[in-house]
């Protein structure tokens, strides 16, 4: 059944799937991506014999529109998942989505839907999940000829309240492999990360830390964020790793990083070093930037700042990219991009 925008709480969406009237379709076959357009209809229909339902050939995207305090939406660097959704094509052997049809989808698909933006100050916004399957049939193990793109939107609440630090437990398990696909941001390595997250949901943790997958020594990232720390000099640091996601969040905060003289650096982080930190936080869309208030590992829990309150280096990181993404501050040449 549709969402009917009247029986919204803007302040207590949650993070949950909802029907709203319009999403964008485009189909590739023939060897070429067809025109796309707007439709009504949320479901899909797919043979028993789609790669999809047996080789996991899915890319996703993760985006939000922000309404901003003059009532004009902001989108927050849509090329750039656009451009991470094309290397996520071609690291599961799929046809890249043009980047600019991919921004133009995006806007198509958030002002067809527009009054579904909530309102600026609600502390929600509109998210945007484009995706990518493949649809021919095949029944040994090779890619899709013919595959499905969509973008769908949902109005989310914040996916972890506010700056409340939170507590996470160092998984003993690997979400991707070393030279896998964990730079795509493809359903397989959410698959694996299901049972860990389960877990650590079931001993009280807000999610996993990974480690990295070759030597288990230093710090990958969370289940659904990056990971980065301030050291005990005042330096911002987050890790550099084959098998995590090259988060827009994460490009982002090191360039404010930057500007705030952070002196901001990727590099390994030993998961010691990580314990060591004067403050933590996990980074992404979803998150935005969520502080770390503890780490447990082997049974041992390792404090960070503090398990109640935000560190101020966190607050200030905070504070501006949020400010860019509604508009009230300016942000870097390029990185808001405002519809009407
Ligand atoms: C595993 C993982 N890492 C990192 C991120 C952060 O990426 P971004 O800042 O592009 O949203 C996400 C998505 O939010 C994610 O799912």
């Amino acid at each position: 059944m549709k969402q009917k925008v009247e029986d919204l709480d803007w302040k207590n969406l949650g993070f949950v799937y909802r029907d709203l009237p319009y999403r964008y379709e485009a189909k590739y076959k023939d060897g070429e991506w067809q025109e796309g357009k707007l439709i009504e209809d949320s479901t899909l229909a797919l043979s028993e014999g789609a790669e999809i339902l047996h080789y996991g050939q899915e890319i996703f995207e993760g985006l939000k529109a922000y309404r901003r305090e003059d009532g004009k939406i902001n989108l927050f660097r849509p090329d750039e998942n656009a451009h991470r959704f094309a290397l996520s094509a071609e690291r599961l052997a799929m046809p890249p989505f043009p980047e600019d049809r991919f921004v133009e989808a995006v806007k198509q698909v958030v002002l067809a839907n527009k009054e579904y933006v909530p309102p600026y100050d609600s502390g929600a916004t509109l998210y945007l999940r484009p995706f990518m399957i493949g649809t021919s049939n095949v029944l040994g193990v090779q890619a899709a000829n013919e595959y499905t793109f969509r973008i769908f939107a949902v109005p989310v609440g914040a996916y972890i309240k506010g700056l409340n630090p939170a507590d996470y437990i160092v998984s003993e398990y690997d979400r991707a492999a070393y030279a896998g696909t964990g730079q795509a941001k493809t359903s397989g390595n959410y698959a694996s990360s299901l049972l860990p997250s389960v877990e650590a949901h079931k001993n009280g943790f807000a999610d996993c830390l990974y480690l990295d997958p070759r030597e288990h020594k230093y710090v990958d990232e969370f289940g659904g964020a990056n990971f980065y720390g301030i050291t005990q000099e005042g330096q911002f640091v987050t890790p550099k790793s084959k098998s995590i996601l090259i988060s827009i969040t994460k490009r982002s905060l090191l360039e404010l990083a930057k500007k705030q003289g952070l002196n901001p650096v990727e590099r390994q982080i030993t998961l010691e070093e990580a314990f060591n930190m004067k403050e933590a936080g996990a980074m992404g869309t979803a998150a935005v930037i969520s502080p770390v208030g503890s780490i447990t590992y082997e049974g041992k829990k390792h404090v960070i700042y503090s398990e109640t309150e935000t560190g101020p280096v966190t607050t200030k990181l905070y504070n501006e990219l949020v400010d860019i993404q509604y508009g009230k501050q300016e942000g870097p040449e390029g990185w808001v991009q405002t519809i009407d």
